[in-house]
Order: C-alpha cells, then structure tokens, then sequence
C-alpha cells in the first residue's frame, strides 16, 4: 500500500475504503488530493487483493465540499484546462472505467468537484445530513470534472440544468427522489450499509461484474454499440470457469464459489 498524507486508506475483507482526511477544509480537491485519489484507484486496478472500494469523507460536516478554490486564484485559461484534463484522466474516468466497484458514501456536503466525484463513481448512498450541488456558477465557472455529462446522465437535462445554473443545493431525500443516489442512511449506518452491498457484490463472478460496469457505463453515455458489445460480453463469459461454476453449483443446489477466471 502506498503512503498517502491527505487519504486514510485501509483495506479489509477486499474491500478498499479511502476516506478523504482535510476535515478542517471540508475535504476540498486540492493538487495533492487528487494527486493521491489517482494513486488510490491505481491501486484498486493492480491490487489482486481488493475487490472494490469505498470513496467517503472525514469529518461530520462533508464528503467534499469542490476543488480546492484557494488554488483557482493563479489560474489561467490554459491552466485552468489542464487542471480539468488531469483530474478526469487520472481520477474520474479512472473510477467510472474501473473494472472493480467503487462506490461512494456521501456523509454530508457534496459540492462542485465532491458531487462529480461521487457521481464518478459506480452508484452512492448517503447519510441524511448529505447535500449536493454544482456551485460552480457562483464563481463564474462550470463543473469540470465532468459534472455536466454526470448529471445528466443520472438525473436527466431539466434538473441538471436547473441545479448548474442556479448552484443551488439538494438534501438527501431530493438526492433520492432523483435518482443522484440509491439509499439515504443515518451518519452511523452509512459505512455499514455502503459495506454490505459491497460484500454482495465481492461474492459474485468478478469478470461478470466487471462487463457490468464496462456495459452500463456505455448505456450511461448513449454509445449506440450497447447492445452488440452485450452480445459479445454474454457469449464471452460461458468461456469462463466462473460461468460455469454458476451453473453448477445451482444445479448442485450449493453456493456458487467464483474464482475471476
Ligand atoms: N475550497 C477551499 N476551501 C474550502 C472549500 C473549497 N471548496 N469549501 C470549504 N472550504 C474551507 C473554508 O474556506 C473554511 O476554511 P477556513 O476555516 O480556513 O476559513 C473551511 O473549509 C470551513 O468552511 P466554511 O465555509 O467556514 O463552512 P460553512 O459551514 O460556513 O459552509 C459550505 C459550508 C460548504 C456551504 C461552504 O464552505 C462553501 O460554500 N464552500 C464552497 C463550495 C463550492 O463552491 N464548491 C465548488 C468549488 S468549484
């Protein structure tokens, strides 16, 4: 495991959970957070031991609370691009695209850059004092970490774009309403539950699990290939021991045991 400064990172039953540690900034994105989250995923795709993972903030107030503003100020266009460029490469499409689930839970303020992280990631639960929002308007901005294809995607254009152009927030029971997240929990119960489903997910066929996502982020993004690459998906995985270990095992009336292979 990688020594990181601004993440607690611990890993434990495969599953890796990353807790981003600047509560006294409300977990902002500075340089050296996302810096570290690309070194955290990286381990989340070469790790043979972790299954899946986890992304939740420190502190009682937030999940994150956007990039971190002090570091806009010396900006330029060019900068401010390349800013936008290296954070979607090496964290959010890196955690949309990965192979293995990582899910997000959201313990409060999920703002700007911390609602597309969330929204990067595979599906989010949240605890009931979470709220989220694109307040990037009221700096004279937009989302870059690809907030404004997220959010769409999961909550459709109309309220995408009322809550971009407004930068106002929603709570948690919005958040539901809309689709933005599966579950709203208590504080207390949000690690357990966001675990829970995780450890379902870790006992089932990893390459099953990993077309999934490959598949449905495709839908996500309107790819008119979906539906033929799903084929081929399908017809690939009866090549897998895992598939056929499924079916056996239903046969046998036992649990199936699946190996990733
Ligand atoms: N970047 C840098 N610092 C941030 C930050 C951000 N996005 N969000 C919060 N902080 C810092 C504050 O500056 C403050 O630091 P300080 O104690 O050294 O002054 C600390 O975190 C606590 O925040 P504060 O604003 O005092 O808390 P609050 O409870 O009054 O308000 C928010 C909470 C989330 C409403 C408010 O912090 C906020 O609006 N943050 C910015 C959200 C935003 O615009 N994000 C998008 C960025 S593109």
């Amino acid at each position: 495991m990688a020594n990181y400064t601004v993440l607690l990172v611990s890993l434990e039953d495969g599953i890796l959970t990353i807790t981003i540690n600047r509560p006294d900034k409300l977990n902002a994105l500075n340089k050296t957070v996302i810096d570290e989250l690309a070194t955290a995923i990286k381990e989340v795709y070469e790790n043979t031991e972790i299954k899946s993972a986890v992304i939740t903030g420190s502190g009682p107030k937030a999940f994150v609370a956007g990039a971190d503003i002090s570091e806009f100020i010396s900006l330029n266009g060019k900068a401010g691009e390349a800013l936008a460029q290296k954070g979607q490469d090496t964290v959010f499409s890196k955690i949309e695209n990965s192979p293995k689930p990582i899910i997000a839970a959201v313990n409060g303020f999920a703002l700007g850059g911390g609602c597309e992280l969330a929204m990067a990631c595979h599906f989010r639960l949240c605890s009931e004092q979470a709220k989220f929002g694109q307040p990037e308007v009221n700096l004279g901005l937009i989302p870059g970490y690809g907030g404004t294809q997220r959010l769409t995607q999961l909550i459709g254009k109309g309220k995408a774009m009322e809550l971009m152009m407004t930068g106002n927030m929603i709570d948690a029971n919005e958040a539901k309403q809309l689709g933005l997240v599966n579950y709203v929990t208590t504080g207390e119960n949000l690690l357990p539950k966001t675990k829970e489903l995780l450890q379902t997910i870790n006992t089932k066929a990893p390459i099953a699990v990993e077309h999934i996502i490959r598949l449905t982020n495709m839908a996500a993004r309107g790819d008119k290939d979906g539906l033929q690459k799903e084929i081929n998906a399908f017809g690939e995985l009866f090549d897998t021991q895992d598939a056929k270990e499924g079916a056996a095992a239903f046969l046998e009336k036992r649990k199936a045991i699946f190996k990733g292979a």
